[in-house]
């Protein structure tokens, strides 16, 4: 095994994932995830977080292989979401004498998944723990993303072990450390990450970042993706910028048709608006693409247009889910225009309706619904809608 340093005795123990499909069996990850545990060697053998359960014989080898016949003293638990946590049972019977360090919501959690930990070190915010060289200091992060969630400052070489915050999709294709990747690929990756798994909490990871901003961090190990040493700003800004909802000019379409027509209309407005002068325009058929990239871009862009083909009296079934991703997500200070089409009957438009009464983002123009075939004065009211849209984005 070659063994990876983040610095002296610091090691990183860590494992790509290229066949899982669906994250949390949810989100796509056509480019799977790594999964990242650190091992800290001292006076203390100290393991920060573990990894996901199927890499659990791989894991427990590479910590022998580098501790020998020697015992892991400490496990610090920042984060008890599964993909984390999976080896944690077989860490407390490989090492039965272990002390497990978290808070009082971590234990909770602990009981709930997998049993009573005989001992246990609960801290609190600002609590340090000895190592013997290094000293550990603990920050809690509660809802990023779930409310156990805590951050491990390694002190002597200001290492911030950080869970899933500032993590990312993707797998790390052997360069570990951000300056030894081309962080383009990580680009829609870890936004990705961002917005499906952490985005419903932006107040917490705003208060978050404040929080850790007097710490002196020179590095960012999270449980996925890179481990941040030279480019610390490149994922602090991104985070700095999504978590507070400040939004690019553009637009994302989104529609679901079975026949065509709805299509039509939303192609009708996404050329009015680039001729307008927005370039950045997304158009998406909710069937084709899946909900994860198209929350992605409603994270990106001010500006989204929602169309239905009404089914069966209501909404078209992948409209719903979209729609219901982003209650959920419930992202904040968008423009918002709604469309749709139907042949017998109504349900699409009374639906979106619904849905812009509940999310309260701002209405640039009235509903517009057309029956069946596109026709001159729907098509009128389709350009005033793209107008109005295209109006305020031009204002940013
Ligand atoms: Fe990577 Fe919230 O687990």
């Amino acid at each position: 095994m070659q063994k990876v340093n983040l610095a002296e005795n610091i090691y990183y123990l860590g494992f790509n994932d290229r066949r899982t499909t669906l994250f949390e069996n949810i989100w796509p990850i056509p480019h799977g995830i790594s999964y990242s545990s650190y091992l800290i060697v001292d006076e203390k053998i100290t393991l920060i977080d573990t990894v996901e359960r199927s890499f659990i014989d791989d894991y427990l080898d590479q910590i022998e292989a580098i501790i020998g016949d020697r015992k892991v003293d400490y496990l610090i638990i920042n984060h008890m979401e599964p993909d984390h946590s999976g080896a944690l049972k077989a860490i407390v019977q490989k090492y039965p004498e272990i002390t497990l360090v978290g808070n009082k919501m971590t234990f909770d959690l602990v009981e709930t998944f997998f049993m009573t930990p005989e001992k246990v070190i609960i801290v609190h915010d600002n609590a340090t723990l000895e190592l013997g060289k290094h000293k550990l200091q603990f920050q809690m992060i509660p809802m990023v993303h779930w409310p156990e969630t805590m951050v491990t400052l390694e002190e002597t070489n200001k290492i911030l072990f950080s869970g899933d915050a500032f993590g990312s999709y993707g797998t790390l294709d052997g360069g570990i450390f951000d300056d030894e990747i081309n962080l383009d690929f990580y680009e829609t990756e870890v936004m990705r990450y961002f917005t499906n798994i952490v985005g419903k909490y932006c107040p917490q990871t705003q208060r978050a970042i404040k929080k850790l901003a007097p710490l002196d961090i020179k590095m960012i190990a999270a449980t996925h993706g890179p481990i941040w040493r030279t480019n610390l700003n490149w994922i602090l800004s991104r985070y700095k910028k999504w978590s507070s909802y400040d939004l690019d000019q553009g637009v994302v379409i989104a529609y679901g048709s079975m026949y065509g027509n709805t299509q039509k209309m939303a192609e009708v407005i996404a050329r009015r608006i680039a001729g307008r002068g927005i370039k950045n325009i997304r158009v998406y058929d909710v069937s084709k693409t899946h909900s994860s990239y198209i929350i992605n871009d409603i994270f990106k862009y001010k500006g989204f247009i929602v169309g239905s083909a009404a089914y069966n009296n209501a909404l078209f079934p992948n409209v719903e889910t979209l729609l219901s991703t982003i209650e959920h997500m419930a992202p904040k200070n968008h423009l918002l225009g709604i469309f749709g089409n139907y042949a017998w009957n109504g349900g699409g438009v009374k639906n979106l309706k619904t849905f812009a009464e509940k999310i309260k983002w701002e209405m640039v123009y009235e509903p517009i619904e057309e029956r069946g075939a596109l026709k001159s004065d729907m098509h009128e009211e389709l350009l005033k809608l793209a107008d109005a849209m295209a109006d305020k984005l031009l204002e940013l």
